[in-house]
């Protein structure tokens, strides 16, 4: 029976990945992949591929992959090439069914996927490749530039979604973004984590703990200013549960943010049309889980008042901002925008 073709939109993020389809079904998973290393691995965990938060869990057990550190499908490796295709088909298998719980032919999955605005070029064609037999159209958009779709942010608005493995930003002139009017910064989320993780282990060589944990802790007590009370966590040392006071590392490590941000925030704005940049820095949205971090809103917009004033607006819940943009586009794109990337075979066999 013919349908109509399943619009989605996916969001394929360093730290975790998202899908929105057009039949209201949404599905989130942490962006890691997983092989068993060995036969003996293989016994215990029973299973071909790991997906996700089982992913981490299991991590001992796995050869784990992080396919998009950085924002891009990671050169030269197959096998980021394939860990991207689980997450991928992962994120279709759970969203994209029937009523009846039957499987969607691919063919009729019309998917708009957002990268990083730089990474649109380099990345393109290993996206296309993981992305083969998966879907029937395809569209490749920048981050940002879904965001703003998704918020309806089109005109006179500063995105910028502070992600995982890169800060996006994209200036939204009524029309689709130039490369002019983007940048990718590689000052995120993970990098936060690094100078966290070498702060604390500085200050406490003793203490035993992992990245897991230290991006655990910033995501509970991330701040940029003045804290509101000191931050202490729990690990052991030597052995023995200890607290460790952590507040300074914690401030330190944020703050790395805000000058290479604010100093591209600036440098956008200033390319932006004289009359309309007034507008501009009053529309300055803030997405993204590194967002979340508190006090950068506000970091951001003392710089907007050295130059005159302007408004940050925060996404307090950036989960599916991305996801839910890339489906906007999908449902408003016309037929000559998708790109074919050929009829799975089942589809030919029947057709
Ligand atoms: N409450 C929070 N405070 C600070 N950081 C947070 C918070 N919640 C999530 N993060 C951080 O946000 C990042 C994940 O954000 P997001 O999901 O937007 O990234 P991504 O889309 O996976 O990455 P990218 O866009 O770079 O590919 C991680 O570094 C995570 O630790
Ligand atoms: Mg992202």
């Amino acid at each position: 029976m013919s349908r109509a073709p399943l619009k989605v939109g996916i969001d394929l993020g360093t730290s975790r990945s998202s899908i929105s389809t057009s039949e209201g079904k949404r599905h989130v998973v942490d962006s890691y992949v997983g092989w068993p290393v060995d036969l003996v691995a293989r016994k215990v965990l029973q299973q071909d591929v790991l997906i996700g938060q089982q992913a981490i869990e299991k991590r001992t057990m796995l050869d784990l992959h992080r396919p998009l550190e950085r924002g891009v499908i990671k050169e030269g490796s197959e096998k980021e090439v394939e860990a991207v295709r689980a997450l991928l088909e992962h994120l279709l298998s759970s969203a994209c069914k029937t009523e009846e719980g039957a499987t969607i032919d691919p063919a009729h999955i019309h998917a708009v996927v957002g990268v990083p605005a730089e990474a649109l070029r380099s990345s393109k064609q290993q996206l296309r490749k993981s992305m083969k037999g998966l879907v029937g159209s395809l569209m490749i958009v920048s981050e940002p530039f879904a965001v703003a779709y998704g918020l309806e942010a089109l005109l006179h608005s500063l995105i910028i979604d502070a992600g995982a493995g890169t800060v996006d930003f994209c200036t939204m002139n009524g029309r689709y973004p130039t490369d002019d009017d983007q940048r990718t910064l590689s000052n995120a989320g993970d990098s936060v984590d690094d100078v966290l993780y070498s702060l604390v282990s500085e200050r406490y060589p003793e203490a035993a703990f992992s990245r897991h944990m230290i991006k655990g802790w910033k995501e509970d007590f991330s701040f940029i200013g003045t804290p509101r009370e000191p931050v202490s966590v729990e690990v052991p040392v030597r052995g023995k549960p200890t607290r460790i006071d952590i507040t300074n590392e914690m401030k330190t490590a944020c703050e790395t943010l805000v000058d290479p941000l604010c100093d591209t925030m600036i440098e956008l704005i200033s390319r932006v049309e004289p009359e309309f940049q007034g507008l501009v820095r009053n529309n300055v949205i803030l997405a993204g889980g590194t967002g979340l971090i508190r006090g950068l809103g506000g970091a951001l917009e003392r710089t907007l008042a050295e130059l005159g004033g302007g408004r940050v607006r925060v996404i307090q819940d950036p989960v599916y901002v991305g996801a839910d943009g890339g489906l906007a586009i999908a449902q408003d794109a016309s037929a000559s925008e998708w790109e074919q990337l050929g009829v799975p075979s089942s589809q030919r066999l029947n057709a």
